[in-house]
């Protein structure tokens, strides 16, 4: 495993500051993968995504995989207990020391509950409460943010070709490679999607902005303000939750 002074030293060197655990929640497509990309080369963290995850064991065959394959395509979550050992797992490697981006996990109270009760293990570093931030876009926008997506498979840079395209079609202006689209980037997945984050994910806002340890960022904006609101909201809520 890489350490982190080699993966992000730039970052590193910028900034002192301990971010510690952020979770990035909100429906599918706000653009918490985009923002979880900034995050990560600003403070050196790394940032964790289930989603991505699950992808990866798809891709590889595994099990697992052959049973997320098949509840990702109908739009429906993936059972709890294989994503929070998942997520334990990998939150016992060394680069999360100083904290980490949660991008998509935890998307049901079930999962609140079992990260809180795993951070409150004090083997986790850096033994700082979780702080959460909710992305908020309108429906209508999220639609064109799905069915535009593109992804390079290389280095998993997000693109969108309505707001952001690569500057040759279909082509990652970072290495070349041939940008991907997700096979569950289609409208009526989206309806699916959007139900089962209505229905399971938004009492995980609830549980976190009941523990005051919550903001809201505004995600109908650039990504760069989106990026803004999200630093102005994990500062102010480390000031309040040491
Ligand atoms: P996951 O991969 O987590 O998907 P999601 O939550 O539906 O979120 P997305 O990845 O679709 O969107 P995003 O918010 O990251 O947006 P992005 O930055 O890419 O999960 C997939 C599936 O895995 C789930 O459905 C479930 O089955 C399973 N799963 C995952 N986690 C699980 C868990 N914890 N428990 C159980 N099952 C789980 O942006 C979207 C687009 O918008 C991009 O094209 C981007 O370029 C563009 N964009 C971003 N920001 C802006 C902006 N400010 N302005 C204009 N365009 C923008």
């Amino acid at each position: 495993m890489r350490h982190i002074s080699e993966s992000h030293p730039k970052a590193l060197a910028e900034t002192a500051f301990l971010p510690g655990p952020v979770l990035l929640l909100g429906a599918p497509g706000v653009g918490k993968g985009t923002q979880a990309q900034l995050l990560v080369s600003k403070f050196g963290i790394p940032q964790i995504s289930t989603g991505d995850l699950l992808r990866g064991n798809i891709a590889r065959g595994t099990k697992l995989g052959i049973r997320a394959k098949e509840i990702m395509s109908a739009g429906h979550l993936v059972d709890d207990s294989i994503v929070n050992q998942m997520v334990l797992h990998r939150l016992q490697e060394e680069d999360t020391h100083r904290g980490s981006i949660l991008d998509g996990y935890p998307r049901t109270l079930e999962q609140a509950k079992f990260l809180d009760q795993t951070f409150s293990n004090p083997i986790f570093l850096p033994r700082l409460p979780v702080i959460a931030i909710s992305i908020v876009v309108s429906y209508d926008r999220l639609l064109q943010r799905i069915t535009g997506r593109r992804i390079c498979p290389v280095c998993k840079h997000i693109y969108n070709t309505y707001s952001n395209p690569p500057r040759v079609a279909g082509v990652c202006d970072l290495n070349g490679s041939t940008l991907a689209q997700r096979t569950d980037d289609t409208e009526p997945i989206f309806i699916e999607r959007m139900k089962t984050f209505n229905e399971q994910t938004a009492p995980v806002v609830a549980h976190y902005r009941e523990m005051g340890r919550f903001e809201e960022a505004d995600g109908d904006q650039s990504v760069e303000a989106v990026n803004g609101a999200i630093m102005q909201a994990i500062a102010k809520l480390r000031r309040v939750s040491r």
